[in-house]
């Protein structure tokens, strides 16, 4: 099979978790796991169709969003959600533990009426949806003669919030090509790995000779759990092994030529281990390395700032948490920080979108630390800007760099200084030595994060014989790659 590497044919998979699509999907907005949707004019925020009435939404948010809260936290048989239920009621879409398909389906068909480039899937996804609550009908019955548990806890019947969670959901996206010399005579998804078993495809491609192509597939990637024990609360219990390869979610991708011989095997995977699997990669200089990374990086959705309507009309720039960016592969992340005090000093430094404040920075950092700890991969953070609060209070990098001291600092490089003060004022020295670390340089010396800031009296406050600064600024780099075009 070994020559089947060089046959120019590219498979993929992806989860659509950006881009316009997935809006379609999200419209009807997980009213469980997310929050309350857009309480602006959606018509504003994304060119997308909401299939739900915001304004709706959003009272049934505040009717029983804390109860759902409580609710996810629960184990056992998945409770009802009312948020959802609410909603229903307020169309009159739901009675007696049903809900009206043909009325809830011309609902979502007339939200997109005017964009027929969504009407299909928005058909199919419907369909899709209610074929999935039949699937579940039994725990969705249990779900309803639940009891309730905590004072005042309504139990509601789980079925709108399973169509309406559904809707939302991000489905998979079949690509292949670009170029495919040879194009196959049919691609097949698999729920369980085809070399070891012999269950059918849950979904199945025609390219019919077409060079390239990508097909969104009426499979949901729902709430898969990251495979091989690396979710956020399985490494809390068990450390996770490292595998010199990728782990596949089990989903899988194999393409077949018009004689019915397997051409090519892939699957949707995570990466937490690459640097580790490749061994070359210790001797290449950070400036011949070329990383995978995110821009905005703390910039996504949490259960804290969901109902921040400013943050939702610019949008949430990442789909997924920083720590399932690591594990997924990505090496660089870039921040913009705000100083913005909160009530017991805890929580003064805030991931910033723009001039919006998005989460605190406090958490990310731990997850960084737990991810770089357990993996011994090298990240890279990229304190790029700092439009909030540090402008007329430059004091403020010193406390920032205190938290980085505090949350990360035994693993992050520190820069060597030369001994001459002299030599260090030219910034080519200076740059010049990060230029020229390597991985393996770093992880000689225990070290498995570099970190740069964007902020030159930071950088040089040795000099400045400032108490915590002088502790921590040797652990700053100037950014080879923001400054790259000034040496080269
Ligand atoms: C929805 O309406 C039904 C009556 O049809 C009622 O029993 C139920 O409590 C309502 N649910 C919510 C969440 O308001
Ligand atoms: C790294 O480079 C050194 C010297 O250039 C060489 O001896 C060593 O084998 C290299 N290591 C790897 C893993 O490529
Ligand atoms: C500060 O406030 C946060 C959130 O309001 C809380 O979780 C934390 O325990 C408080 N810390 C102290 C030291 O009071
Ligand atoms: C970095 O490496 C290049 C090429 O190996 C070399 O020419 C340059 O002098 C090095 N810079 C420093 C500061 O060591």
């Amino acid at each position: 099979m070994g020559q089947q590497r060089h046959v120019v044919l590219k498979l993929a998979l992806w989860v659509l978790t950006s881009g316009a699509l997935v809006q379609v999907v999200n419209a009807a907005d997980n009213p469980c796991a997310a929050g309350p949707p857009v309480d602006t004019n959606p018509a504003e925020c994304c060119p997308t169709p909401m299939l739900m009435e915001g304004t709706i939404m959003m009272d049934c948010y505040q009717k029983y969003g804390e109860q759902t809260k409580k609710q996810l936290q629960m184990e056992g048989i998945p409770r009802g959600c009312c948020i959802a239920e609410c909603a229903m009621n307020a169309t009159n879409m739901y009675a007696d533990g049903m809900l009206k398909r043909d009325d809830l389906s011309k609902m979502f068909m007339d939200a997109v009426k005017d964009k027929p480039e969504w009407m299909s899937l928005v058909r199919d996804a419907t369909n899709a949806c209610f074929e999935l609550a039949e699937k579940k009908k039994d725990e969705i019955e249990a779900g309803a003669k639940l009891e309730p548990s905590f004072e005042g806890e309504k139990i509601c019947h789980p079925i709108s919030g399973t169509i309406l969670r559904c809707m939302e959901d991000a489905p998979l996206v079949i690509n292949w090509g670009p170029g495919c010399d040879s194009p196959p005579a049919w691609i097949g998804l698999y729920e369980e790995n085809p070399a070891l078993s012999n269950a059918s495809p849950i979904a199945k491609v025609f390219p019919n000779g077409v060079h390239s192509g990508q097909v969104i597939s009426d499979v949901k990637f729902g709430r898969r759990k990251l495979p091989g024990g690396w979710s956020h609360d399985q490494v809390l219990q068990h450390i996770p092994k490292r595998k010199t390869k990728p782990i596949c979610f089990d989903l899988y991708l194999t393409s077949y030529d018009e004689a019915g011989q397997l051409q090519y095997f892939d699957c949707l995977k995570i990466q937490p281990t690459w640097m580790f699997s490749e061994p070359g990669l210790g001797n290449v200089s950070l400036r011949e390395l070329f990383l995978p990374g995110t821009h905005c990086s703390g910039c996504y959705q949490t259960r804290n700032n969901v109902g921040n309507a400013f943050l939702k009309k610019i949008g949430f720039r990442q789909s997924m948490d920083v720590w399932s960016q690591l594990v997924f592969g990505v090496r660089y992340l870039d921040f913009s920080i705000g100083y913005y005090p909160s009530h017991n000093g805890t929580r003064n430094f805030w991931i910033m979108n723009e001039h919006f404040r998005v989460a605190s920075l406090g958490p990310i950092l731990q997850d960084i630390r737990r991810f770089v700890i357990l993996s011994e991969e090298t990240v890279f953070l990229d304190f790029r800007r700092f439009p909030l609060g540090f402008h007329k209070n430059p004091e403020q990098h010193t406390a920032l760099l205190a938290l980085l001291e505090q949350e990360l600092g035994d693993l992050v490089y520190r820069r060597q200084f030369l001994s001459s003060s002299a030599e260090v004022e030219t910034a080519d020295n200076v740059d010049g030595e990060s230029y020229n670390l390597t991985l393996g340089d770093m992880r000689r010396e225990g070290k498995y994060i570099l970190i740069t800031y964007n902020h030159e009296a930071s950088l040089n406050a040795n000099e400045h014989k400032t108490p915590i600064i002088q502790l921590s600024s040797d652990r700053l780099c100037p950014s080879p790659w923001t400054t790259m075009d000034v040496h080269s």
